[in-house]
């Protein structure tokens, strides 16, 4: 389909075209048994290339075990896990969508509770927890805790840097074989990359840690070589924390640098998120121990001028997340150059249908190409209706 509305252009990175520029962001769903996708995930995921969103990005899959954040998450460190991704692949890619993975290791935020197997706030594999299992060793660039009460992760020796970079280069080797096409690397929200990137996570002495050279080199490094070990014609995305707001943490000028030094090594977009390197819970929780709603009160596109700085000063595209709800604010973000790309979570969640509606609100003619042909009695419906209302 051809348009001006630039949220229905497609986009070529590499060898792959995205039909349209609306990205679904990884999204945990802590439904997995020991890393295998389950049915919940071929539902999940495949309604979300049922409403034509461009790009279907699984939530983070764990390079190894110790990488999850928790026992519930995905997995493609084994074969078993890339068979039970595989027919939610081919689903993706009958609906003329692109199916991504994030590749992802939790480093000191592993080893904790899935959000809902207990009630309120989920620092700790608990002994009180059923689905909790068995705590494990938790691993990242210096030894400190996320937050008071959090485990102790071992400092990564050389050896150890070794084994977790060759673990994303396995694993994505293993997410292309089982047809995933755009590969994102989980560098933001406090996880394994992360940490190494921001000076309140990375306090080595060696050439791993110290100046943003020396705190770059390791998720450069994991680039690097997982861009080595991929086809040349697939993209390769990496989600970021622009800034960790928070006193001497990561800044936007660090991003900016970061970006470019990854366009050196053949990453292709910046996903541009933020924040998570402290330990704050991921729900609040009132007297009675029941959880408070997920402190959102976030500014819609409140994270689209880090997207819009890094792709102003750094030859490399950018993707923008968070808080876009709305059409047109998507349309203007792209529009005004904010992102080349722009990601949904919740709002996808809440309606998976969004891109077609999207088509709708921006005047995009809706032909029956575009919704899957199952479903051309909902447009005929919904084109009767309309007409009633305007006559
Ligand atoms: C339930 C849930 C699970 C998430 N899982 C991931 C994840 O696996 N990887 C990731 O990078 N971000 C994850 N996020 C963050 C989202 O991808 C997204 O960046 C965030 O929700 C902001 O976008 P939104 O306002 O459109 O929801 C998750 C968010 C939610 C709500």
């Amino acid at each position: 389909m051809t348009s001006t509305i630039k949220l229905f252009e497609p986009l070529e990175i590499r060898a792959t075209t995205l039909p349209n520029r609306i990205v679904v962001s990884p999204l945990c769903q802590y439904s997995a048994v020991d890393g295998v996708a389950q049915p919940w995930h071929f539902a999940h995921l495949s309604t979300f290339a049922r409403g034509k969103s461009g790009l279907v990005f699984t939530e983070a899959a764990a390079v190894e075990a110790r990488g999850r954040i928790t026992p519930d998450c995905l997995g493609i460190w084994n074969d078993a896990q890339a068979e039970a991704l595989a027919p939610i692949v081919d689903f993706i890619e009958s609906q003329g969508c692109v199916p991504g993975m994030q590749l992802a290791h939790a480093g000191r935020k592993a080893s904790t509770c899935s959000p809902f197997s207990e009630w309120g706030p989920v620092p700790l594999v608990k002994a009180n927890s059923e689905r909790a299992g068995e705590p494990w060793q938790t691993v990242a660039p210096s030894p400190l805790p996320v937050a008071d009460g959090w485990h102790v992760p071992a400092e990564l020796d050389n050896a150890g840097l070794e084994q977790v970079r060759q673990a994303f280069v396995d694993a994505a080797v293993r997410a292309c074989e089982t047809g995933f096409r755009v590969l994102e690397l989980h560098m933001a929200h406090g996880y394994l990359l992360h940490s190494f990137l921001s000076p309140l996570g990375n306090r080595r002495s060696d050439a791993y840690g110290g100046d943003l050279d020396g705190r770059m080199r390791f998720p450069l490094e994991v680039a690097a070589a997982v861009r080595a070990a991929i086809p040349d014609g697939m993209p390769l995305f990496a989600r970021i924390s622009a800034i960790d707001g928070r006193e001497g943490g990561w800044t936007l000028d660090d991003s900016v640098e970061f970006s470019r030094r990854m366009a050196e090594v053949g990453v292709d977009v910046v996903d541009c998120s933020s924040g998570g390197i402290g330990g704050a819970p991921r729900f609040r929780v009132a007297d009675d121990g029941k959880p408070l709603t997920r402190d959102s009160a976030r500014e819609p596109g409140f994270q689209v001028p880090f997207s819009r700085a890094i792709r102003e000063q750094v030859d490399i595209k950018t993707m923008a997340v968070g808080v876009i709800i709305d059409p047109r604010q998507a349309e203007e973000i792209l529009q005004d150059g904010g992102a080349d790309l722009v990601a949904l979570g919740r709002e996808l969640m809440w309606d998976p249908f969004w891109p077609l509606r999207a088509a709708e609100t921006l005047g995009v003619d809706t032909d029956y190409r575009m919704w899957p042909p199952q479903y051309a009695w909902a447009v005929d419906r919904r084109a009767q209706i309309k007409a009633l209302n305007e006559s």
